[in-house]
């Protein structure tokens, strides 16, 4: 699949806040500054269609992008930011869950994590809350830019056995990174393979 057309149509702070126009979606959480704008922009290749930011918590709302006038890329807001007041943490907690627990056409969430790191404590808390209500999704590492070849492998490898204490069998995981483009294509085709499975069955 090629993504030919993106285009920012809503922002919203609840599930339902949307077009209503019924097209499948898929969504980008993780830690506040895991990389999710970036990544939709790279996938989109637009640099500003999604807000970035080096300083944490820059999404505050749930952002819907139309893409090649048939689905849906969604922009969340991070969770996990310390330094940001309780209240407004608290507030983007309640926009995370309502989207998660009410958005109707989510297809997938796309759950980022940060491919230089352990797998958080944070993390695992959110990954096993989806497990519990039954929330499809996939894993994509960030920012794989960031570490030489064999410290990212020793990364992944040790992580995939975090992972796998809690899922068998594994999620399925994808490895990005937006500055470099690597792992763009396979995000777009796994996509692209599952929007085809949706219209054909
Ligand atoms: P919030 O909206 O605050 O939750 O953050 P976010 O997850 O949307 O992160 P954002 O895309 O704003 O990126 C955060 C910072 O990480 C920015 O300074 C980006 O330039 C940087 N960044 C994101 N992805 C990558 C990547 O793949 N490689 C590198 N080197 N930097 C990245
Ligand atoms: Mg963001």
């Amino acid at each position: 699949m090629k993504i030919t057309k993106a285009v920012f149509v809503s922002s919203s702070e609840k599930a339902t806040g949307g077009p209503h126009t019924r097209l499948p979606e898929f969504a980008f959480i993780g830690r506040s500054n895991v990389g999710k704008s970036s990544l939709i922009n790279c996938l989109c290749a637009q640099k500003g269609l999604a807000h970035t930011s080096s300083t944490p918590g820059k999404t505050q709302c749930i952002n819907r992008f139309m893409i090649n006038d048939s689905w849906y890329i969604v922009d969340l807001p991070g969770y996990g930011y310390a330094q940001m007041s309780h209240k407004r943490r608290e507030k983007l907690a309640s926009i995370i869950s309502d989207y998660v627990d009410n958005a109707e056409d989510m297809v997938l969430l796309f759950v980022l994590l940060d491919s230089r790191h352990p797998i958080q404590k944070i993390d695992l808390e959110f990954l096993t809350s989806l497990g519990e209500k039954g929330i499809p999704f996939s894993i994509i590492y960030t920012k794989s830019d960031k570490s030489g070849t064999n410290a990212l492998k020793a990364r992944l490898e040790e992580n995939a056995a975090t992972l796998a204490q809690y899922w068998e069998p594994l999620p399925d995981i994808l490895v990005t990174s937006s500055q470099d483009g690597n792992g763009r294509e396979e995000v777009i085709d796994y996509i692209g393979t599952i929007l085809n499975n949706i219209t054909t069955h």
